[in-house]
């Protein structure tokens, strides 16, 4: 096969991770389309698989593992096809030998030599051979702005820093993705200027713990709220701005302030509180208390009405006792959330809460999730209801049957009819809503204008 063959093939990527790991995705398509690869239907119609990976709890690896089982079994009628595996599971001590041991993998890539995938899959087509390169760590190199390409015209995401240094006791980022670094405020500048006068309308800046923003490896100059004025006092500005994800031990009020002061930042902030227990909380290095997070909710519910807030949940967590479980529950129903992911604890090799003692049974931990959902969903959905009635504005991203979907301000996903002979995508539409799911709710949009 020779280079230039190359240039009519198709891909396919598949993003298993965060939203961090989406945003890798779209740098991915971008190095792809720039090399005249375009984007395939689907898997089963692609010359190269890309499977962008996440490593954060067992489940996530198993189910890349699982589809390269698969691929391995279609590249037998299809020798030709390729597969790539990057991401955050070859950063894993052993998890870069299980990945080859699959026998589906033909290039193999980390986080941290992203940029690099170009030139991999390019020594693959010419030499025929398996590549791999894993990085430990940066080299100061991930940094270099790359064009993503992006499904969805109407939204991005922006990196604002790499890494995470909050070493929390359960959890493999730190190792997967190196040490915390923010990038200049410039650079991040420059990127948003161009997005906007590209006609994106919602960007989301993005970080493990955008509120340490500025600090590591040197002060930028500029803390996280300064950021986020500037990008909203951008001209012209971005119609809306979301940021993630906010560690509760670092918001801080002018953090608060800044979100009620600008009305293109959305009215949502994603605040992980992880358990109700502040003993848990402690072994979790977490580094807040359970009522230091019921005050942040406070203050963040008075300066700003009608902000939804959202949470990630870990059950199980290795010591986890039925009375810690509890206080989860207790907190979960006072801080009535908009929306919660929750997790089962999942061990992950080199992380401290995997040596710690009391590691909680499945079927107790199972027993506890089923419980946490019973009490977090009619939450939800009782939040959803009081948006009954109201007019949210809604982004139109996608349109299917003449259903419009897209997020509100408030970061709620509404399907929505619409009037009117102008397309509303890409627009904000004002939406009625009609009727309120769990996860979803129903509107009537006005025409667009
Ligand atoms: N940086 C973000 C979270 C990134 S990971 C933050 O600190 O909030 C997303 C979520 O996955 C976490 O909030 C946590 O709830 C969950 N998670 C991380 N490691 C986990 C593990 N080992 N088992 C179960 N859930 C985990
Ligand atoms: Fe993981 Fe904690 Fe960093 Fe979030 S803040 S990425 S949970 S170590
Ligand atoms: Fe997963 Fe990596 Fe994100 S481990 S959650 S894809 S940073």
């Amino acid at each position: 096969m020779t280079a230039e063959s190359i240039y009519q093939k198709t891909y396919f990527i598949t993003t298993f991770g965060c939203q961090m790991n989406a945003h890798d995705s779209e740098k991915l398509a971008g190095i792809l389309n720039g090399m005249g690869y375009r984007p395939a239907e689907d898997e089963h119609a692609a010359d190269l698989v890309v499977y962008n990976t996440c490593c954060i709890r067992e489940n996530a690896e198993n189910r890349v593992l699982g589809n390269l089982g698969y691929l391995k079994h279609i590249k037998k009628k299809h020798p030709n096809k390729l597969v790539a595996v990057g991401g955050c599971m070859p950063q894993q001590d052993g998890a870069a030998k299980r990945l080859a041991a699959t026998g589906a993998v033909d290039i193999l890539f980390g986080t941290f030599n992203l940029h690099r995938f170009g030139e991999l899959l390019e020594r693959r087509v010419v030499t025929g051979e398996t590549v791999s390169e894993v990085w430990e760590k940066p080299n100061g190199l991930d940094d270099g702005y790359m064009n993503a390409f992006r499904e969805n015209p109407y939204r991005s995401g922006v990196n604002i820093m790499y890494g995470c240094d909050n070493f929390c006791s359960y959890c493999v980022v730190p190792k997967v993705r190196g040490r915390e670094r923010s990038r200049r405020p410039e650079d991040i500048i420059a990127e948003i200027e161009t997005l906007v006068s590209g006609g994106v309308k919602d960007i989301t800046l993005l970080g493990q713990n955008v509120n340490s923003y500025g600090q590591k490896p040197e002060p930028t100059g500029v803390d996280f709220p300064s950021l986020l004025n500037l990008v909203a006092r951008l001209e012209p500005a971005p119609k809306r701005l979301r940021f993630m994800t906010s560690h509760p031990k670092d918001l801080s009020p002018a953090l608060i302030r800044t979100i009620a002061e600008n009305d293109n930042v959305c009215k949502h902030i994603h605040l992980p509180v992880q358990s109700g227990s502040s003993r848990v909380l402690e072994l979790m290095n977490r580094k807040y208390t359970r009522e230091g997070y019921m005050s942040l909710i406070t203050a963040l519910r008075e300066a700003i009405p009608g902000i939804a807030i959202t949470t990630d949940i870990i059950i199980g967590f290795p010591g986890e006792t039925e009375e810690d479980f509890a206080d989860t529950l207790r907190l979960v129903r006072e801080a009535r959330f908009n929306g919660a992911f929750t997790f089962l604890y999942s061990k992950r090799s080199g992380t401290k809460a995997a040596e710690m003692p009391g590691q909680v049974p499945k079927d107790i931990a199972n027993e506890r999730f089923q419980r946490l959902l019973d009490a977090v969903n009619p939450i939800v959905l009782e939040r959803g209801k009081e948006q009954e009635n109201r007019t949210l504005h809604v982004l139109a991203e996608k349109e299917e049957d003449g259903v419009f979907t897209g997020r509100a301000d408030n970061n709620a996903l509404v399907h929505f009819k619409c009037g009117g002979q102008e397309s509303p995508l890409g627009k904000i539409v004002p939406v009625k809503i009609t009727q309120a799911k769990t996860f979803f709710l129903l509107g009537e949009g006005e025409a667009a204008q």
